[in-house]
């Protein structure tokens, strides 16, 4: 499984690049909104530091429209992605940019009918968002194990799963053990991966019993 980096923090993207973990990056509205810049310099500027798929959400409601917003930030980049939300404006739009071209990935997937509806309009992603099912008392887990099952059993269908609304390392987990393609990961959520108290405590005792080896 990849795994992208869900924020538009360039500082975080570029830290965790540089561990080599990551290769993409997902932004939405809300988390542009946080990084307090404009939507166009720091889609520009995630480009230079990340050589994979970054997504890049539309806003508008016509499905015409949202192809015209896309056009300009596709002309971005060889690695845009449109992030389109889930609706019937947005599957018309994604046909439209896929005929165009434009790889598109269908986001605020809440259901597997939903992922098979997006992957037959020719979305290149779907983000089913499992954490947020998870906040209302839903297993979102058992979305992606859905979605895995229906994409596994249509060789015609080559859309690629984006685990999305990751909120811990279980999560990103037991995503991975289910096939899915791809989990968009907060950078809090990847420092958590990181941690083990037993890794820890394991270099420092390392470095303790190293401090009493001979050294000539
Ligand atoms: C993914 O593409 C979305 O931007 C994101 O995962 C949403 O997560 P949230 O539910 O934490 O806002």
């Amino acid at each position: 499984m990849k795994l992208f980096i869900d924020t538009a923090i360039v500082d975080e993207i570029r830290e965790v690049n540089d561990m080599g973990v990551i290769c993409g990056v997902t932004t939405n509205p809300s988390l542009i909104a946080k990084s307090g810049r404009k939507f166009e310099d720091v889609v520009k500027e995630i480009t230079t530091i990340v050589d994979g798929p970054i997504s890049a959400e539309v806003t508008a409601k016509d499905p015409d429209e949202m192809v015209e917003q896309a056009k300009p930030l596709a002309a971005l980049h060889k690695n845009i992605i449109i992030k389109i939300p889930f609706n019937k404006e947005g599957l018309i739009a994604c046909k439209k940019m896929t005929a165009l071209g434009i790889k598109t990935n269908v986001t605020l997937i809440f259901s597997a009918a939903q992922a098979l509806l997006a992957a037959k309009a020719g979305a290149t992603y779907v983000s089913p968002f499992l954490g947020r099912l998870d906040d209302i008392g839903t297993d979102g887990m058992n979305l992606i194990e859905e979605i895995v099952d229906v994409f596994d059993a249509d060789p015609a269908i080559e859309t690629e799963i984006i685990a999305a609304s990751v909120r811990n390392p279980i999560h990103v987990i037991q995503a991975a053990r289910l096939g899915c393609d791809i989990a968009t990961v907060p950078y809090k959520v990847i420092m958590q991966m990181l941690n083990h108290p037993l890794t820890v405590n394991g270099i420092a005792q390392f470095d303790k019993d190293w401090a009493t080896v001979p050294k000539d």
